[in-house]
């Protein structure tokens, strides 16, 4: 290492504002992947970018060298179209569950690399990691088999794929460095350039549960990945989605697992619903398996309809491990000691839910992590949430908590009762899916 690729040096010159190298950036990278940088170092250097930003060129070698940090998956044998998609984060976002089974009974093959909670936001493997067993990390022999034979592989970054993502990704995570347009896009498409896909679709959320709570920087940050994507070879596509209020009714990790179970015997919530349709007409659009989105819809719901996406779930949690008494019978997942209701005394209209709040809530109840080592709880959490404009009888119900521990249970509580709020008028939800970028 010379002079000029010490940590320091290359830290210092984001913090004063300047654009990195190439050379710079595919340091950093080398750092996190071998551990030549300290986590301090590489801490300091995420915030660094967080407050300073990167250009467009920054960012798409931020991709390139996280993307390169492993080995990127050659699916070519596999002659199926390959189509994945991948959400920027969200409260109660368990859309991928559902989503990847459905898509890959209508033929598509979906491989799939998600991530851990990040900030307030859920993980798709900490959700997957509720069902006993499960196993997220697959040699790249076992994920390239797996997707050949079942059509679906649902996995983590690993030692061999992207673990330049596996290492700041958890650092981000307790560093407050998450909400930034260029980490998250690198972080996102370095996974996803990775994993040997033909196409991708992303869900891009703006509102109070989203990293980017402004729709305008949604934009920013939906057109950053659908170019960067383009320049790296793959057709990208996002849906720009609102994540004001919690998607779907549950939020924590088991409990999430079983309204995606709900979703797959076609009993989902609507708003839940909606989201997984827009997402998943568009991946079928992309990979060529449908010529309308309403053929597209059509597919996805008959699919939901014969049971055949439930038993494909069935099927990767068998192929990955899991134990598949808990897809047949979900009250085998695990579940929380303490259960308390939410009840509205006079009750009313829901005004508003509000999605950073639930998460909070979620997280103090143990759903996520506070510091990179912490275990989550993957029992606990709130289901059965009001959404806004629904009415609430007089006893009505507005959620349930499901808590480890007395103290924790509380401090939800308190928190729940203040972003649940109930009035004379019905709130009106923002329209769940915004636009397509392309
Ligand atoms: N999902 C990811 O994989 N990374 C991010 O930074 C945000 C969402």
């Amino acid at each position: 290492m010379t002079p000029g690729q010490f940590p320091q040096h290359i830290i210092a010159r984001k913090r004063d504002g300047h654009a990195l190298t190439t050379e710079e950036i595919k340091g950093f990278v080398r750092g996190a992947t071998d551990g030549s940088w300290a986590d301090y170092q590489l801490s300091a250097l995420l915030m660094a970018i967080f407050i300073r930003g990167m250009t467009p060129a920054e960012t798409a070698a931020l991709t390139d060298a996280m993307m390169r940090s492993g080995v990127v998956a050659d699916l070519s044998s596999i002659r199926r179209a390959k189509v994945d998609k991948h959400s920027t984060g969200g409260v109660g976002d368990k859309v991928s569950l559902h989503l990847a089974p459905m898509v890959a009974v209508c033929g598509p093959a979906v491989p799939m690399i998600s991530g851990r909670g990040l900030g307030h936001t859920g993980g798709t493997l900490d959700k997957l990691e509720s069902i006993a067993g499960f196993r997220v990390t697959l040699s790249m022999a076992e994920y390239a088999a797996q997707v050949a034979k079942v059509g679906v592989a649902l996995i983590g970054q690993t030692a061999e794929l992207a673990p330049a993502d596996k290492k700041l990704y958890a650092l981000r995570d307790v560093t407050g460095t998450v909400e930034s347009i260029p980490l998250i896009c690198a972080s996102i498409l370095c996974k996803k350039m990775a994993e040997g896909i033909d196409a991708l679709v992303l869900d891009v959320t703006f509102g109070r549960g989203a990293f980017m709570t402004e729709k305008a920087r949604a934009v920013e940050l939906a057109r950053t990945m659908v170019d960067i994507g383009r320049a790296m070879g793959k057709p990208v596509r996002a849906v720009l989605t609102s994540m004001d209020e919690p998607r779907g009714r549950a939020v924590g990790n088991a409990l999430e697992v079983a309204e995606s179970l709900a979703c797959l015997r076609g009993e989902g919530p609507a708003d839940l619903m909606e989201v997984t349709y827009a997402l998943g007409e568009q991946m079928l659009l992309m990979a060529g398996a449908a010529a309308t989105a309403e053929t597209a819809r059509a597919q996805l719901a008959a699919g939901v309809a014969s049971g055949a996406a439930l038993a494909k779930f069935r099927e990767i949690v068998a192929a990955q491990g899991g134990d598949v008494r808990m897809i047949d019978d979900p009250s085998r997942l695990p579940s929380a000691r303490l259960q308390l209701p939410l009840v509205h005394a006079a009750g009313g209209f829901v005004h508003d839910v509000d999605a950073r709040a639930v998460a909070l809530a979620c997280l103090r109840l143990g759903a996520g992590r506070i510091r990179a080592e912490n275990p989550i709880d993957p029992a606990v959490g709130v289901d059965r949430l009001v959404k806004v404009g629904e009415r609430v009888p007089a006893g009505g119900v507005l959620g349930v908590i499901h808590a480890s521990d007395e103290a924790a249970l509380a401090d939800a509580r308190a928190q729940l009762e203040r972003a649940i709020v109930v009035g004379d008028q019905p709130g009106v939800p923002a329209p769940r899916v915004d636009q397509v970028i392309a």
